[in-house]
């Protein structure tokens, strides 16, 4: 492919992605998920923003470490500190980028930086330059570009490319972009620019219009090459433009687009549920290419036309994005080789024996319990396994529900907390309930419960259950998961993992927003 034909994808799962709140991930969740990007073909994956906490550096580095096939690239304001640390997170990268931004609306230079667009140019610069100290792969973006004025964004674009930007970005950081208006903004530029021929145009769009994929998409039949996106759609607010949906309009209109990705689309739905797994952000199932519904024939009419000849009704093929590769892969008599191969192609490894011991033995109660094992089970107990071995102060011991038509329910848990062992019990409207106030009687974690689901990881009745709980504590949100054929037991694992993440003291700085 030329560089004209492919269109670069960008995922910004790990930094954008995980600014939604609640969605923070840890850095074995991060190199989970790199890994998964990385089979996917994804080009560049962003890890994170390496100047908000020693967390997030470790995680960049950890991704750059773990990652080979991708471009793994750190974000930094335009200020030599964050730069210097974002090139120190990306040392041990195959194939490294730095992206650094500052803002250029009129909104943003006057009340946020408090800056002339003069200064902001010169900063912008500057930035650049010291960025390719550490790469000759240097992305630089306009932030809020989507409310600046052209003549601004061509002079600073321009000053960028001389001084050794590779990429221009052009976000729309807020989501206020139409796509008519937004394709010609990236035309006129391309035209504009003089020096553009020596950059790649690329764009970032928000959805709080519910525009970010058409708006994206607007940018590319314009001549932007690159798109940033997520998996799932995950970001702040209404979040980023969806990855799968980008990737799957270019692929089934290759009359319309001039570009192709170069994606493994079969690994889509893999990447959507690891990432909705991890995070604990369902996937709502008439979602667009990874809902549950999304190739669900419902009506008679439909049904018989896509039995006749499946594109009556199909535009795509359910196995081109992964659909189809959900069978099963272990059963009760598997070994541990076998379980250790399947996770391997995965992407899952473990630092330890103890963590594959660990997860093995929780595979094979799994498998008492559940004839046969899905890679989606897989996933879900290795979630549960690795967040176990977390710094976590309180686990869960044991749980007794009891649960009679016209009585009250009652809930006995006994649970470690600070390595103490302690036992509760209380009753309430339901047996969830009452396991949630049990729990709380001992913790006394004084969190308000936002938000409780329950979805089956695979189908049947002795399928898994895959629980996210949302607790929020003076501003903080975190999100907890727990799976179990026994979905009492998955939403008290679940109420248990957020607690744990909120007692978790966090000091990690947001890049548009937060001071470092
Ligand atoms: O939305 C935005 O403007 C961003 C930038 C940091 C690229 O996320
Ligand atoms: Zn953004």
């Amino acid at each position: 492919m030329s560089q004209a034909d492919q269109l670069i994808i960008f995922d910004t799962t790990l930094r954008d992605g995980e600014q939604s709140p609640g969605a923070s991930m840890t850095k074995d969740e991060k190199v989970r998920i790199g890994k998964a990007l990385e089979k996917l073909h994804v080009d560049v994956i962003e890890a994170g923003f390496p100047i908000a906490s020693p967390g997030d550096f470790e995680a960049v580095s950890a991704v750059a470490s773990a990652v080979k096939e991708s471009t793994v690239c750190g974000l930094a304001r335009a200020l030599d500190k964050d730069i210097d640390r974002a090139g120190e997170a990306l040392k041990e990268a195959n194939s490294a980028r730095i992206h650094t931004f500052i803002a250029t609306s009129p909104i943003h230079m006057q009340h946020k930086l408090r800056m002339t667009p003069d200064q902001v140019i010169e900063q912008a610069v500057h930035a650049v330059r010291r960025a390719r100290r550490y790469t000759d792969n240097v992305e630089f973006s306009a932030e809020d570009a989507g409310r600046s004025e052209i003549d601004f964004l061509c002079r600073i674009f321009e000053a960028v490319i001389d001084a050794g930007a590779t990429t221009l970005n052009v976000p729309d950081t807020v989501g206020y972009a139409m796509p008519i208006q937004f394709g010609e903004l990236i035309r006129q530029m391309r035209e504009r620019i003089p020096n553009a021929d020596k950059a790649i145009f690329s764009v970032h769009c928000h959805n709080d219009l519910g525009l970010a994929v058409a708006n994206s998409l607007s940018a590319v039949s314009n001549g932007a090459r690159q798109v940033e996106c997520t998996i799932n759609g995950l970001g702040e607010r209404a979040g980023n433009a969806s990855l799968e949906e980008i990737v799957m309009a270019v692929r089934t209109r290759p009359d319309i687009f001039a570009c192709q990705s170069r994606l493994d689309t079969t690994q889509i739905v893999n990447c959507s549920k690891l990432v909705s797994n991890i995070t604990g952000f369902p996937v709502q199932p008439n979602k667009a290419i990874v809902g549950a519904n999304a190739f669900a024939h419902e009506s008679g009419i439909h049904q018989d036309g896509v039995l006749k000849s499946r594109e009556t009704y199909e535009i795509m093929r359910a196995e081109d994005v992964g659909w189809s590769q959900n069978r099963m892969v272990l059963g009760k008599h598997s070994g541990r080789n076998a379980f250790r191969t399947r996770l391997e192609s995965l992407g899952i490894s473990f630092e330890s024996e103890e963590g594959l011991n660990a997860a093995f033995s929780r595979f094979k109660e799994l498998a008492d319990k559940k004839h046969e094992i899905f890679d989606e089970d897989l996933q879900a107990l290795v979630t549960d396994t690795k967040t176990e071995s977390f710094n976590e102060r309180v686990k869960l011991i044991a749980l007794k529900v009891c649960s009679e038509t016209g009585e009250t329910p009652h809930a006995e848990v006994t649970l470690i907390v600070d390595s103490e062992e302690e036992p509760g019990a209380a009753s309430g409207g339901g047996p969830v309930d009452a396991a949630f106030k049990a729990i709380e009687s001992i913790v006394n974690s004084g969190t308000e419960l936002q938000l409780y689901s329950v979805n089956n990881i695979t189908s049947g009745t002795d399928a898994q259950g895959e629980v996210t709980v949302r607790l929020e504590k003076g501003g903080r949100i975190a999100n907890g998961q727990g799976a179990d054929t026994d979905i009492v037991i998955a939403s008290a694992k679940a109420y248990i993992n957020a607690v744990n993440k909120i007692l978790e003291p966090v000091a990690k700085a947001h890049p548009q927003t937060g001071d470092v």
